[in-house]
């Protein structure tokens, strides 16, 4: 059976709009219309200007995340059935708008880029010493707490939920630190940089503990946890 849900979506075309607006749309929603789907139904009957960006549409390349009735959360995961008959979709915040609820992810990027993210190995000199692979045990408690920092997939909604991040514009955010997290939990990472720029003002020590990133993550990860994990072993290789 079809019910009818009416979407309230907040739309901005930097190029035409002095100023965001809110439009109405109401669609016919069929069991199990998640709100990209119902996203479609507007773009393909009713208004084909509407900006949105998707992927996957299985909740994987977190492409979709935009707020949900104020809440940062993939539109490919939520189900319209669990929403009530009047739904709110904005874009998500502390990202310029491309139009509606497209937003350019590169502030979001630029940060996660400035951590390096990426593994860096040990020096030639320490290969020399250590000519066998230094092995990470899997039941080591620090790689057990990385498990879950390396399933982010890089969505922005922690970064657009943290207000830490509207308020200080240069703070790595949520999603960076957790990244630096993952590669700090390896022992065998030697990046000097990263260490710095996670002690400094951009870093761990800015957070203010406030936890959205945690509530609204849509893979299950603790940015805030990682975060306190950073400060922890930052301040204990700082002594
Ligand atoms: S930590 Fe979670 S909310 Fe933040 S970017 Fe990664 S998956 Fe998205
Ligand atoms: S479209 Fe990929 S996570 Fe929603």
């Amino acid at each position: 059976m079809s019910v009818h849900k009416t979407f309230r979506i907040r739309r901005f075309d930097p190029s035409n709009d002095a100023h965001p607006y809110w439009a109405t749309y109401t669609i016919e929603a069929k069991p199990k219309f998640s709100v990209l789907d119902g996203l479609f139904a507007i773009l393909e009957n009713q208004d084909g200007t509407l900006g949105f960006r998707y992927s996957c549409r299985a909740g994987m390349c977190g492409s979709c995340a935009m707020r949900i009735d104020g809440r940062e959360g993939l539109a490919c995961r939520i189900r319209l059935e669990n929403l009530g008959a009047t739904i709110s979709v904005e874009p998500l915040r502390s990202l310029p708008i491309v139009k509606d609820l497209t937003t350019d992810m590169t502030p979001f990027f630029d940060k996660y880029r400035k951590i390096d993210p990426f593994f860096v190995g040990d020096s030639p000199s320490f290969a020399e010493q250590t000519p066998e692979p230094l092995r990470v045990d899997p039941t080591q408690p620090l790689r057990q707490s990385a498990n879950r920092a390396i399933d982010c997939i890089s969505c922005g909604a922690c970064y657009s939920a943290c207000p830490t991040v509207a308020s200080n514009p240069a703070y790595l955010g949520p999603a960076a630190l957790n990244r630096a997290f993952a590669l700090a939990a390896d022992e065998r990472d030697r990046e000097a940089d990263r260490f710095a720029l996670i002690s400094g003002p951009e870093g761990a020590y800015s957070c203010r503990s406030i936890g959205n990133c945690v509530s609204v993550c849509p893979a299950g990860v603790a940015p805030l946890a990682a975060i306190q994990l950073l400060r922890r072993g930052k301040s204990a290789s700082a002594t």
